[in-house]
C-alpha cells in the first residue's frame, strides 16, 4: 500500500533527549559481521550502518556484548575493550555524518551460549534447566558453527551484582564511542528475559519467585544505565509473550505490566516492545495486530516504540491510532538500506534473503542497493 508524504510516520517526535525527524526506526539486528577473534566492529559494519542512516532517523545497533563471558553468538560485536570502542566510534561518526542517531543495544546472552564463546566459562542463567541444552534441535552460533549450547549454571547474588556492573561499564564505553543512548536488551530469551519469565527462573532468593523479584535484575540494570546516561537517553526492549529461545511465562500480562509500571520511574527515552506474533525472525501470527504495544501503552507513561511484523501501512496505522510513537523495522531494513525514503515515497520494498542473515561476509549485508528507477525495471 502506498503511503503519502502526509503519513504520520514522517512527522517529528522526541524520544527523551533525542529529536527525530521521522518515526521509522531501524530495529537491532544481529548480523555476525564483527571482526574476529576480538569481536571488533570493522569497516564492513561501518559501511552497512552508514548505508542505513537517514537524516533525523534512529538506528538501534545490533545486540552488543557487555563482557567476554556475556557472549553467545559468534560474530556479534562487543563493548568491553578499547578496540571495540574505537570500532564503534567510526560507525557512530559515519551515522552522525548523515544526520542520523544511534543507540547501542547492550546484551548478555546468559544460557544461550557455549563455552567456546565465553572464554571457557560455563554459561550462566537465573537457574538450571537441563532440557535447554539437552534439546538436540536447539542450536547456538559458535566458532565451530551451529551447535547445542553448553550446560549452564545459576548465578549467585554477588555474580549478579558484577553483571550489573558490567552493564554500567559497557554504558560508559558506549558514551566514549559517541552513541546517542543505550537500549537494554531485555527480550528474546537472553539473560534479562531468563530472569523475568518463570519457566527459566526457579530461584528462591530475591531474584526469583514473585514478579517483583524476577524483575529485579532488569530494574537494577536499568538503574545502572541511567546512572551513566540519565534516564532520557536510556531505553528498554521487552518481548511480552515471546517464546523465542524456549521462553515461557505462566502469566505474562501481569509480569510485563509490572515491568512497564516500574519503568515509569526512570523517565526513559522509550520503551521498546516486540509483538508476540514474531518468534525470532519468523512471523507466526500473520494477521494479529499489535497486542503487546496496545497493552503496555495503557501503563507506560513515556514514549513507546513498537516492533515485530510491521509493514508500512500497519506501522502508519499504529501511529495514527496512537498505539505507538514510532515503529522499529527489522527485516525490511536488512534488504532496504533506504527504508525510510522508500516508505515515505511509496517505493517498492526489496525482499530479504534469510540465508545471509548471519553469514560473515559482505554478500547479503552491504550489497543491497538503495532504490533507483532502474531497479524498478529489472
Ligand atoms: C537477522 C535478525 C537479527 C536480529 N537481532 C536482534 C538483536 O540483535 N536484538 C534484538 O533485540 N532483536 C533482534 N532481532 C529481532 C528484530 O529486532 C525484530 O524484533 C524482529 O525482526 C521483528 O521485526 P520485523 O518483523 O520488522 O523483522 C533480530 C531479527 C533478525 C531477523
Amino acid at each position: 500500500m502506498k503511503t503519502t508524504t502526509k503519513s504520520p510516520l514522517f512527522t517529528p517526535v522526541e524520544l527523551g533527549a533525542i529529536k527525530l525527524k521521522h518515526r521509522v526506526i531501524m530495529a537491532p539486528l544481529t548480523r555476525s559481521r564483527s571482526v574476529q577473534p576480538n569481536s571488533v566492529p570493522g569497516d564492513l559494519m561501518a559501511k552497512y550502518y552508514s548505508q542505513r542512516a537517514s537524516d533525523g532517523g534512529l538506528i538501534i545497533g545490533e545486540a552488543t556484548n557487555i563482557s567476554l563471558t556475556s557472549r553467545g553468538w559468534f560474530g556479534a560485536p562487543g563493548l568491553y575493550t578499547d578496540e571495540q570502542v574505537q570500532g564503534w566510534k567510526t560507525i557512530v561518526d559515519a551515522v552522525h555524518a548523515k544526520g542520523g542517531l544511534m543507540f547501542a543495544q547492550l546484551w548478555h546472552t546468559g544460557r544461550s551460549s557455549h563455552v567456546s564463546m565465553t572464554g571457557g566459562e560455563t554459561p550462566v542463567s537465573a537457574s538450571v534447566n537441563p532440557s535447554y541444552w539437552e534439546d538436540p534441535a536447539r542450536l547456538t552460533s559458535t566458532p565451530s558453527g551451529w551447535i547445542q549450547p553448553s550446560p549452564h549454571r545459576a548465578l549467585t547474588a554477588p555474580e549478579i551484582a558484577a553483571i550489573v556492573e558490567d552493564y554500567c561499564k559497557a554504558a560508559e564505553r558506549a558514551k566514549q564511542a559517541g552513541f546517542d543512548g543505550v537500549e537494554l536488551h531485555g527480550a528474546n530469551g537472553y539473560l534479562i528475559d531468563q530472569f523475568l519469565q518463570d519457566s527459566s527462573n526457579k530461584r528462591t532468593d530475591q531474584y526469583g519467585g514473585s514478579i517483583e523479584n524476577r524483575s529485579r535484575l532488569l530494574l537494577e540494570a536499568v538503574d545502572a544505565l541511567v546512572s551513566v546516561w540519565g534516564g532520557d537517553r536510556v531505553a528498554v526492549r521487552v518481548g511480552p509473550g515471546g517464546t523465542f529461545n524456549a521462553m515461557h511465562d505462566s502469566n505474562p500480562e501481569p509480569l510485563f505490566s509490572y515491568v512497564a509500571e516500574q519503568l515509569n520511574a526512570f523517565g526513559l527515552a522509550y520503551l521498546h516492545v516486540i509483538e508476540p506474533r514474531v518468534r525470532g525472525n519468523i512471523v507466526i501470527h500473520e494477521n494479529q495486530g499489535p497486542v503487546a504495544a496496545k497493552q503496555l501503552r495503557q501503563i507506560f507513561k513515556g514514549k513507546l516504540v513498537a516492533a515485530g511484523g510491521f509493514e508500512p501501512d500497519t506501522a502508519e496505522d499504529a501511529i495514527k491510532k496512537d498505539i505507538a510513537d514510532a515503529v522499529a523495522f527489522g527485516r525490511h531494513f536488512i534488504s532496504n538500506p533506504d527504508l525510510p525514503r522508500r516508505i515515505e515515497k511509496g517505493l517498492p520494498l526489496a525482499e530479504y534473503d534469510r540465508d545471509t542473515f548471519y553469514t560473515f561476509e559482505a554478500r547479503g549485508y552491504s550489497d543491497y542497493p538503495s532504490y533507483t528507477p532502474e531497479l524498478a525495471t529489472r
